[in-house]
């Protein structure tokens, strides 16, 4: 599993990338030092050989002396990636012993280059794990984070629920299967993993960019679903379309909740590279959000439920907005405080 303390969730937790003395600053593009070792000089392989070990040493003191945050796992990613494995830890002596071929420490080298630029690792490997998928990453559609994941769990326990409370009945009723609706679907991954965990669901999938569409669809198709005649999974460019697809059990986001102001405080790794718009909620971060919810009762089945993944203030918010909106007859049922998510369900 990939890990890495995502550029958001660092700057909740106050961290700030390693600075060294003569660093360079977090804003600037990298140095080309001079200075640098050449590689072969760091390396603790017979002359000319170099190993994964020497060069994930290398890069990592390289993005240290320029200022790029998680240099160690940056490096150790890289490295794997272009080994063919997903983590350092993962590869087996052989891998971390045998010289690099020239044409390995070439590709490395591209791509360490790329995140000297500052471009996030997901970007830079061109893909990376939701839950238990590897998805295509691309620029600029969003990266899933990993607080995300607690979403896609959360409605997973929601359904598995409802089974169990019909399969205590006396007389169960077939449940039907359900109908999940992710709004803002970026890349996929709530919506594919949903799918995947739920293969009898219909998912549609909806972003307002052309560009998160298609990297849905092409994450769709790499994961095979399409390619099996499966019609359980629909893309949709706008939401006016939804009507259509209604009634739904559950609609799903996580939508752009930052607020303005906050923007210009985030790393550089996002302001460069994502979409500012999957982030930008508003001057109260609510933008999308109300847009959701002002929709979902006309689309929702009276069983059904809205599950967002929001800031920690909007929770308050949300509530005393839909107490001025009595008309949409949503109540805030849950707040789930890990990764600050709620849920909402008809009246
Ligand atoms: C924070 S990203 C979430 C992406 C993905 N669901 C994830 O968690 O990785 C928000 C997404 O919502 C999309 N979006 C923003 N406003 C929208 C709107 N009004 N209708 C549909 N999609 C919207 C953005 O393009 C972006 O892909």
């Amino acid at each position: 599993m990939r890990c890495l303390t995502h550029p958001l969730l660092r700057r909740l937790l106050g961290l700030s990338p390693l600075c060294l003395p003569g660093g360079v600053s977090q804003n600037k593009g990298p140095i080309l030092s001079p200075k640098w070792l050449p590689l072969r000089q760091s390396c603790s392989a017979r002359p000319g050989l170099v190993t994964a070990t020497d060069v994930v040493n290398y890069w990592q003191k390289v993005f240290e002396a320029s200022g790029i945050p998680e240099a160690r796992e940056s490096s150790e990613y890289i490295v794997s990636f272009v080994l063919g494995a997903k983590t350092f830890q993962s590869l087996n002596s052989k891998s971390l012993y045998t010289p690099l071929t020239a044409v390995q420490q070439e590709q490395i080298q591209q791509l360490s280059i790329k995140r000297l630029e500052r471009m996030p690792v997901q970007y830079v490997l061109g893909e990376w794990d939701f839950q238990d998928l590897t998805l295509k990453m691309r620029p600029p559609v969003f990266i899933p984070r990993p607080e995300t994941e607690d979403l896609v769990s959360l409605v997973l326990e929601e359904e598995s629920r409802k089974c169990e409370k019909n399969s205590g009945l006396c007389f169960p009723v077939p449940v039907p299967h359900p109908v999940i609706l992710e709004i803002g679907c970026g890349s996929g991954a709530i919506a594919l993993s949903l799918l995947c965990k739920l293969p009898q669901s219909r998912v549609i999938a909806v972003d307002k960019k052309e560009a998160a569409v298609d990297l849905t669809r092409e994450n769709a198709h790499r994961l095979l679903w399409l390619r099996a005649g499966s019609d359980s999974f629909s893309f949709l460019g706008s939401a006016k379309q939804l009507l259509f697809w209604g009634p739904i059990d559950f609609i799903v986001s996580n939508p752009p909740y930052v607020f303005h102001e906050d923007m210009a405080c985030l790393d550089t790794e996002i302001l460069r590279y994502e979409d500012l718009d999957a982030l930008d909620g508003g001057d109260d971060g609510m933008r999308v959000i109300k847009t959701i919810l002002a929709l979902a009762p006309s689309l929702l089945k009276d069983s059904g439920s809205v599950f967002l993944e929001v800031d920690p203030r909007h929770p308050d918010m949300v509530e005393n907005w839909l107490q001025v909106h009595p008309n949409l007859l949503l109540v805030l049922r849950a707040i789930h405080k890990d990764f600050c998510g709620i849920a909402l369900s008809p009246l």
